[in-house]
């Protein structure tokens, strides 16, 4: 049996001599109990990976988007986003009482961004992006605990956000975060493209008489929330 071994393999190394294919040698040693598993089986039970390899985890410190940050934010914009949203796209939004922008800062400079919306009882997250170079590394969680950290039970209770149907990465992103797909919004972004809802936080009410879901028009800001720096 111990010479059989040997010249299985040999075999399997595809030394001087030898009759087997390497593939047969492995189903025979398999046989004999000389492996669990192929090399092929092995290499398949390899744990996938799903996401690009980012590196450590770094701190980053979040803080209010100011005018001066806008060639920055634009530019990470346009090389996270096939359709980019434009400067007036920013100021338009940003001009809105109840929208807010700020920055994540990684030694000094601005390494990401979030935009969002405070309503009446949820926080709508109207777009978030991390400088590549930094992706995977826990900036784009760190944004969104800092929205996690404004609801509240009795007042805005969930966060909403619409990702674009193709954008896998994002979908994983959030779902990591402990949001959860609600539904489906056709023609969300331009050019007809369709959008998955995600949501954190308490699940949506039954739609009632008179709640259309628009902003809260009386709508005050928060202590923390105070800033019309785009006004
Ligand atoms: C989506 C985005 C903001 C995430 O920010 P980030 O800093 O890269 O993400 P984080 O490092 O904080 O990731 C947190 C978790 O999300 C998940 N995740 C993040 N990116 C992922 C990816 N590409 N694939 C799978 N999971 C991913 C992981 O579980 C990760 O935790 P882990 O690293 O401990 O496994 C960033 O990738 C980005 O700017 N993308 C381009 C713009 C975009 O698509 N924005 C969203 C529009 S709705």
């Amino acid at each position: 049996m111990d010479g059989l071994k040997q010249r299985l393999a040999k075999a399997m190394k595809q030394e001087a001599g030898v009759k087997l294919s390497p593939a047969e040698a492995r189903v025979v040693a398999r046989m004999l109990g000389m492996c669990q598993q192929s090399p092929v089986q092995q290499k398949v039970a390899e744990p996938k990976r799903e996401k690009p390899q980012g590196g450590d985890l770094i701190v980053g410190h979040i803080r209010w988007m100011i005018r001066s940050d806008m060639p920055t934010v634009l530019e990470i914009e346009k090389c996270c986003y096939e359709s980019p949203w434009s400067e007036e796209d920013f100021i338009r939004c940003l001009r809105q009482r109840n929208c807010i922008g700020m920055v994540i800062e990684h030694k000094d400079q601005v390494v990401g961004y979030m935009i969002y919306e405070l309503h009446k009882s949820h926080i709508e997250l109207l777009n978030i992006a991390v400088v590549k170079s930094l992706q995977c590394r826990g900036l784009g969680a760190a944004m969104v605990g800092k929205l996690r950290g404004k609801l509240s039970d009795e007042r805005r209770c969930r966060i909403l956000v619409d990702v674009w149907e193709h954008n896998l990465a994002a979908q994983l992103f959030f779902k990591s975060l402990g949001f959860v797909a609600h539904g489906f919004v056709r023609d969300r972004f331009d050019g007809g493209q369709d959008a998955i809802q995600f949501i954190y936080g308490k699940p949506m009410p039954k739609a009632k008489a008179g709640d259309d879901g628009k902003p809260f028009s009386d709508w005050k800001p928060d202590a923390d929330d105070d800033g019309d720096m785009f006004a």
